[in-house]
């Protein structure tokens, strides 16, 4: 039986109700298809801090490195809004990325046929959309140095970002980027603003490079940034995975959020480098939305991010790609039942709380 180590960070808010679904299947799949999963649990956010005084504690920073996944739920909530900045939920979300060396953040839109009536463009337009968007997240100009407000002579202050990219950098989101490409539809459309930034044309050079050198078997495009974020509005199923810097990503996933439907049903996951010695990469999971405090302890959660979300872990660090295709067609098929939760309920169909729909999955 082969080991794989998870830990879980349930966090705040319905993070520990929509674990708990998380919970069933992994136990579901150790007992059944021996899957050999183990499982360890830590504190992060609000829940950490109410214990240890800090958004994650030392010890549980420590589990976190040593474990092949990380699975974090949801942080924050309006009984921590006033805590210290430095140890504020969020500051153990910043500070795994940190520390784990998260650089691709991946993020899927995809569409269920059973919710393409509910996304804000029509539903012919996104029904069966399944693109990944490739966002690169430890560099960019939400780091990049100068970052200040300064005085002026004139009494003028002026505010500076400033976007910095180096080599190594964008090489190793390309090859992620292509990688990913490769298990999908084979396709990579890389984003920037070459015509307006040094970093834009840089990035461009790069990928392209890259490409040449090590991913010629995968097709490559370039958009402009602007443009794509039109593309994705207008006709999104012409892309398959989209690999873009930090700001850019930043907004269009949460552009590509929008197509699919609710907040409740998207994942994502974070990817660090790969150990050349062992060849795993560091990678935290999670579902997109928050800690939802409007309907946390009522058991009413959609649990079916944090669901996809484990489908990413398999797939993509234990390499369980039957398994993950079977959770993944499993949520479809619920949907298609009719189940629902509250956040994507429609007419006729049949309401469910958190651990009702996590069951109807398992059952799936
Ligand atoms: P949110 O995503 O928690 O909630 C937005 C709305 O969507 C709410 O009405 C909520 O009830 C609903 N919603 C979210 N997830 C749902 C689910 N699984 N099932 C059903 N409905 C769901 O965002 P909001 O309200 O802006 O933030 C709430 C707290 O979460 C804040 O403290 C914020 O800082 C934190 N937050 C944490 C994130 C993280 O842990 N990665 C990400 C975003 C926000
Ligand atoms: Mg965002």
């Amino acid at each position: 039986m082969s080991h794989r180590t998870l830990f879980l960070l349930p966090g705040d808010g319905i993070g520990p109700e929509i674990t708990a679904e998380v919970v069933k299947i992994i136990d579901f799949l150790n007992d059944k298809a021996g899957a050999g999963f183990e499982v360890e649990q830590g504190l992060v956010g609000g829940s950490a801090y109410d214990v240890h005084g800090v958004a994650i504690s030392e010890d549980d920073m420590a589990r976190a490195m040593a474990a092949d996944a990380v699975f974090l739920a949801a942080v924050g909530g309006p009984k921590w809004d006033s805590v210290p900045y430095e140890v504020r939920p969020e500051a153990g979300l910043l500070r795994l990325r940190k520390d784990m060396q998260l650089f691709a953040n991946l993020r899927p839109a995809i569409c269920y046929s059973a919710l393409a009536a509910s996304s804000s463009l029509k539903p012919e337009l996104v029904e069966g959309l399944d693109i990944l968007i490739v966002r690169e997240l430890t560099g960019g100009v939400y780091f990049g140095e100068p970052k200040e407000i300064i005085d002026l002579d004139n009494g003028q202050q002026r505010a500076i970002d400033t976007q910095v990219y180096d080599t190594y950098e964008i090489e190793r989101i390309a090859s992620v980027a292509f990688e990913l490409a490769r298990t999908r539809g084979n396709r990579v459309c890389s984003m920037e603003k070459r015509n307006v930034m040094k970093s834009g044309l840089f990035w461009n050079q790069v990928v392209t490079r890259v490409h040449k050198e090590k991913f010629a078997d995968v097709e490559l495009s370039h958009m402009l940034a602007d443009a794509g974020g039109m593309q994705l509005v207008r006709a999104p199923k012409q892309f398959d995975v989209i690999v873009t810097d930090n700001l850019f990503g930043d907004m269009l996933s949460d552009v590509a959020a929008m197509l699919t439907g609710s907040l409740g049903m998207l994942p994502s996951a974070s990817l660090g480098a790969e150990d050349p010695a062992t060849g795993k990469r560091k990678a935290m999971y999670e579902p997109v939305h928050g800690s939802a405090p409007d309907i946390a302890g009522q058991g009413i959660a959609n649990p079916l991010a944090m669901i996809a979300s484990f489908a990413m872990c398999m797939r993509y660090s234990f390499n369980m790609i039957a398994e993950a295709d079977a959770l993944e067609a499993a949520i479809s098929d619920v949907l298609e039942q009719g189940y629902r939760t509250g956040d994507i309920m429609s007419e006729g169909c049949k309401k469910v709380g958190t651990a009702g729909m996590g069951d109807a999955v398992l059952a799936a």
